[in-house]
C-alpha cells in the first residue's frame, strides 16, 4: 500500500509514526513533512494547501491512501480533488468540511438537529450584533466564523470590548474573509474536552477522550496558540459523561450530517465544554486535533491503516477500537516568542537520548534537516510524549525527556497534566 500523508506538523508526524508500523504500508510519502518524519517517510517538498500539486502528485505515484492532516486543503476541496481523480482520500469533502469552515453553518446543524450548543447568534453587521448582546450577560465571545487558525475568537469582558471585536472583525477586517460573518454567543463556564471520532458517514468509531492547553503559559494564562500539550485520558470525563458525548454530540452530528444528504467521511472532532447543563459544542474540527493525536495515537490499539481504509469502504461497523489503559501526557517545546515570531534554525541537541528514554515519543512540529542536524523552523518545534501506568507517571517521563533536549529559546508548559491529579483545573 502506496500512503500519502498531507501536513507537516506533529499531528502528521504521529500519523506517519502509525503508519510506518504497519507491514502493508510499503511507501509512505508526507507532503512537506519535517525532519522527524523523514525517518519514516519519504518527504515530498510540496505545501499541504497546494491543492493542485498535491493531488497531481498523488496520481502520478498512484498512491492508495492520501490521509489530509491540517484543515486548509480540506476546506479548499483537496479530498474532491483526490476523488475526482478516482483516488481514496481519507477526509471530508469542502462541503463536508464547513462542519469547521463555517462555524455559524456547524452552529444551526447543531440547533435543527439539537445538539447542544451554547446560545448564539450570526451577524453581518455590527448593530443588530451590538443589540443581540442585550440578551445575553457579560462576558461575551465574538466568533470569525471562518477558519482564522484559532485566532478567532474573542472573550469580551463587557459590552465595550465586545463592540470593539465585532467592529475589528466586521468592518476593519481583521480575519479577512473568515470574519465577514461572525458568531456572539453566550459564555460558557467548565471545563473543556476535546472528542473525537472516525466516521464512514454512518458508523462512528469514537476516540479515547483528550484534553488540549491552548494557552501559552502555566495556569492557562497568555495568549491562544495552535496547543501547548495534551493528554489522555481525562480522568474528569466519567462513564455517563462519555457516553452522553458520544451519543449525544458524535453519532448524533453524524446523523444530522447524513440527514442533511451530506457524506462526511473522515475525523469529526468536537472541542466541548462540560457544564453544569451538560456537555456542550464549542467547536467543531473536520480532522485530527494537533496536539491530541500526538497523545492518542500512542494508546491505540488498532492498526491505523487498515482502520482508515475501513473508513474509505464504509465498513467502520466491523470496528471497535481499543486503547492502551495507559495513560499519554505531551509537552510542546516551541520557540521563545511563540505564538509571536520568534528565531528559527536554532540547532537540537539530545532527540535521540529522550526517543531511547522508556516510553517516550519525540513527535516533531517545526524542524527541518539542515547539514545533517536537526534545526528548530518553526514557532511549535517539537511534542514529546510519553506512556505510563497514570497520569504522573506519564507526566514524570515525558518532562524528564524534556530537559534532555535542548535549543536556544526552548518555552514550554510546566504544568501539562498536572491539574487532574491535583483535582484542579
Ligand atoms: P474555539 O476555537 O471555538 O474552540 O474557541 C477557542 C477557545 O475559546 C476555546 O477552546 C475556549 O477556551 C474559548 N471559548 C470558545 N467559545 C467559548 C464559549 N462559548 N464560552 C467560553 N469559552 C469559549
Ligand atoms: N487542538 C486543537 C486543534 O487541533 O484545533
Amino acid at each position: 500500500m502506496r500512503v500519502l500523508v498531507v501536513g507537516g506538523g506533529g499531528r502528521e508526524h504521529a500519523l506517519c509514526w502509525r503508519l510506518s508500523q504497519n507491514p502493508a504500508v510499503d511507501r509512505l510519502f508526507a507532503a512537506p513533512g519535517n525532519a522527524g518524519m523523514a525517518e519514516v517517510a519519504t518527504l515530498v517538498p510540496i505545501a499541504a494547501a497546494d491543492v493542485g500539486a498535491i493531488a497531481e502528485f498523488a496520481e502520478r505515484e498512484s498512491i492508495d491512501l492520501t490521509v489530509v492532516g491540517p484543515e486548509v486543503p480540506l476546506v479548499a476541496g483537496l479530498a474532491d480533488e483526490l476523488e475526482a481523480r478516482g483516488l481514496p482520500v481519507f477526509g471530508p469533502t469542502a462541503e463536508a468540511a464547513r462542519l469547521e469552515g463555517s462555524k455559524s453553518w456547524a452552529r444551526s446543524l447543531c440547533e435543527r438537529h439539537g445538539i447542544p450548543v451554547p446560545r448564539s447568534g450570526a451577524f453581518q453587521e455590527v448593530e443588530p450584533a451590538v443589540r443581540y448582546l442585550r440578551e445575553l450577560s457579560p462576558p461575551f465571545v465574538i466568533k470569525a466564523d471562518g477558519l482564522a487558525a484559532g485566532k478567532g475568537v474573542v472573550v469580551a469582558a463587557d459590552r465595550d470590548a465586545a463592540t470593539t471585536a465585532l467592529e475589528a472583525s466586521l468592518v476593519q477586517g481583521a480575519f479577512g474573509r473568515a470574519g465577514r460573518t461572525v458568531l456572539v454567543e453566550e459564555y460558557l463556564e467548565g471545563r473543556e474536552v476535546s472528542a473525537l471520532a472516525i466516521t464512514d458517514g454512518r458508523h462512528v468509531a469514537p476516540f479515547a477522550m483528550a484534553r488540549d492547553y491552548k494557552r501559552a503559559l502555566d495556569g492557562d494564562e497568555g495568549p491562544n496558540t495552535g496547543g501547548m500539550g495534551a493528554y489522555s485520558p481525562v480522568d474528569f470525563v466519567d462513564r455517563p459523561t462519555e457516553r452522553r458525548i458520544v451519543e449525544g454530540i458524535l453519532r448524533a452530528t453524524v446523523a444530522a450530517l447524513e440527514a442533511e444528504g451530506i457524506r462526511y467521511r473522515g475525523v469529526v472532532y468536537a472541542g466541548l465544554m462540560l457544564t453544569d447543563d451538560g456537555p456542550k459544542v464549542l467547536e467543531f474540527n473536520a480532522r485530527f486535533g494537533d496536539p491530541e493525536t500526538q497523545v492518542l495515537m500512542p494508546r491505540l490499539r488498532a492498526n491505523l491503516g487498515e482502520l482508515l481504509l475501513a473508513c474509505l469502504e464504509g465498513n467502520l461497523s466491523h470496528y471497535r477500537l481499543a486503547w492502551a489503559p495507559e495513560a499519554c501526557v505531551g509537552v510542546v517545546l516551541a520557540s521563545s516568542g511563540y505564538p509571536g515570531s520568534s528565531r528559527t534554525g536554532m540547532a537540537i541537541s539530545g532527540l535521540e537520548a529522550a526517543a531511547a528514554m522508556e516510553s517516550v515519543e519525540v513527535f516533531h512540529s517545526g524542524t527541518v534537516a539542515r547539514n545533517g542536524r536537526v534545526v528548530t523552523a518553526g514557532g511549535r518545534v517539537l511534542t514529546v510524549t510519553a506512556l505510563g501506568s497514570d497520569l504522573p507517571q506519564a507526566r514524570e517521563r515525558a518532562y524528564e525527556a524534556c530537559d534532555v533536549i535542548g535549543f536556544d529559546g526552548k518555552t514550554y508548559r510546566t504544568d501539562i497534566a498536572t491539574g487532574p491529579a491535583q483535582g484542579e483545573p
